[in-house]
């Protein structure tokens, strides 16, 4: 079972760099650990994405508007936000081979390794754990939001071995104490050494949303409840090789902070409204399988301290179900943390109270790059001999292929090329020819990159005017006439 599971991932990464959605980074030079560059049809299918999720949460509500805030930022911004202080990952070293590795990701890894009634079985008891927490946790096979000796006394208990060399603690006391290590990124400005501030490139876009809160009110007609939003790169220092493309150190995060007054607007009522923007999106713009969704609240142990609620959407990865999208009624935490650091007045004016107001904060908050991950995983199909990724045409990096039936015959090529100029302009995505190889072994190119139609000129073009398309899923073939032709994609690309 987890023979086939990983294969399946590790067909996606291979398919990946063989059709150009993304390359290890830096690949020329041996590659750099937890970094991917896109190539061309990653990139497309990444632009998709986010054009349609801007479409969504921006363009078309009236309620919302959105920012594009600077990567490198301020370091106050970062004390204030808590950063500074608390955006760590708890890692631990193992003394034999040398494996440096997030506590959370070893132990979670290992629990999903094993049987629950085995593990229940083991009566274990922790002396910096409740019997009731730790049952929890088990039952779970999550251990976010514990303590670095709860992590270390864990580890310890339950004897977990070092997933590379397999060494157990208790062989050779193996396992360094777990340790807090910074995830943020410091750069140091300015021309000359040692004269610079410190910044720090941003480990999360939500801060801009915060930081811009007043120039925002000041500089548009928004009222109460509003959101604010952005897509960007945020920078974060993973250690833990993160499953592809699925955790990077350099990531897009498409967030939004919706602010409303708390006593009029009740946080319940958003927050489940919320839900379903992120689930529809998920589902009926992205096209993604329902039955690998769910839902996962997180306990009152690791949902971080200024949090009311936290649920994330997680969605069922080749590699288990994994958090995909976030959402925290944050209070008026980060307001107030900025209001107070930086002696500014954040607060937003009733324009028919005059009351002065610190607004509340929900905020979905999602990767990019993970959302793409997913639509792969999702498209993902082998039918027989055919790898076929059957992307929503909307998502597709290229919406129609022109192929002419030969290349050496003027009239075939001459009315293909007319053919493919006439679509190019007028289709809504990217159009794409080749003449290289015979039609059957150009189908299975375009399968495998989820290119919805393929459009054959053959020899009957000549006489009625008429092409075939032909479909990825089902691979039926129709005539359809040259006039009809753009009209008819672009009515199949939604
Ligand atoms: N402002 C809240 C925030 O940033 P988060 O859960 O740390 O919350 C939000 O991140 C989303 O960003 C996650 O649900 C995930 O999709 C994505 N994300 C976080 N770290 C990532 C990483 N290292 N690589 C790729 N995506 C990441």
């Amino acid at each position: 079972m987890t023979i086939m599971i990983d294969n399946k991932m590790e067909k996606i990464v291979s398919l990946a760099k063989r059709r150009g959605f993304f390359y290890p980074g830096s690949d020329l030079y041996g590659g750099l650990a937890n970094t991917y560059d896109y190539g061309p049809m990653g990139t497309e299918l990444l632009r998709n994405i986010k054009n349609l999720w801007w479409k969504t949460f921006v363009t078309k509500r009236a309620d919302m508007v959105g920012i594009d805030a600077s990567i490198i930022s301020h370091h106050k911004i970062w004390e204030a936000s808590g950063h500074v202080a608390g955006f760590a990952d708890a890692l631990v070293d193992c003394k034999s081979c040398r494996l440096r590795i997030r506590a959370d990701h070893l132990i979670e890894d290992w629990l999903e390794s094993q049987d629950l009634e085995d593990l229940i079985g083991k009566d274990i008891k922790m002396e910096s754990l409740s019997e009731k927490s730790l049952e929890y946790h088990l039952r779970n096979k999550k251990v976010e939001g514990l303590s670095l000796e709860q992590l270390n006394e864990f580890i310890q208990a339950f004897n977990i071995p070092c997933p590379n060399c397999k060494t157990k603690p208790r062989d050779k006391d193996n396992w360094t104490k777990v340790r807090k290590f910074n995830q943020l990124f410091p750069v140091q400005l300015g021309l000359v050494e040692g004269e610079g501030g410190a910044g720090y490139l941003r480990g999360e876009t939500a801060q801009g949303m915060f930081v811009n809160f007043q120039n925002v009110l000041n500089s548009t007609r928004v009222r109460l409840p509003f959101g604010i939003a952005q897509i960007g790169k945020s920078f974060r220092n993973e250690i833990t090789p993160g499953n592809s493309i699925f955790r990077t150190i350099e990531f897009e995060q498409g967030e939004i902070e919706y602010f409303f007054d708390d006593k009029k607007t009740s946080w319940e009522s958003l927050f489940e409204g919320w839900k379903k923007e992120m689930y529809d999106f998920v589902t009926k713009k992205l096209g993604t399988s329902e039955e690998n969704l769910r839902w996962r609240p997180h306990s009152d142990e690791e949902r971080s301290f200024y949090s009311k609620r936290t649920e994330d959407l997680e969605y069922d990865f080749p590699f288990g179900y994994k958090e995909l999208w976030g959402l925290a009624y944050r209070t008026n935490y980060d307001l107030t943390q900025h209001q107070e650091s930086s002696k500014k007045d954040l607060t937003f004016t009733d324009h028919m109270s005059g009351e002065k107001i610190l607004p509340h904060v929900i905020e979905p908050a999602v990767g990019l790059n993970r959302l793409m991950l997913m639509v792969l995983c999702d498209a993902y199909e082998e039918i027989g001999e055919r790898l076929v990724l059957k992307f929503k045409p909307s998502l597709a990096p290229v919406k129609v292929a022109v192929f002419p039936l030969v290349a050496n015959k003027e009239e075939i090529t001459g009315k293909a090329r007319e053919i493919y100029e006439g679509l190019k302009d007028l289709v809504e995505g990217k159009v794409q020819w080749d003449d290289r190889g015979n039609i059957g072994k150009r189908y299975l190119a375009q399968d495998e990159i989820g290119t919805p139609f393929c459009i054959t000129i053959d020899y009957q073009t000549l006489e009625d005017n008429s092409v075939t398309v032909r479909h990825r899923d089902t691979t039926e073939q129709e005539r359809v006439g040259v006039d009809s032709l753009n009209t008819y994609i672009n009515s199949k690309l939604h």
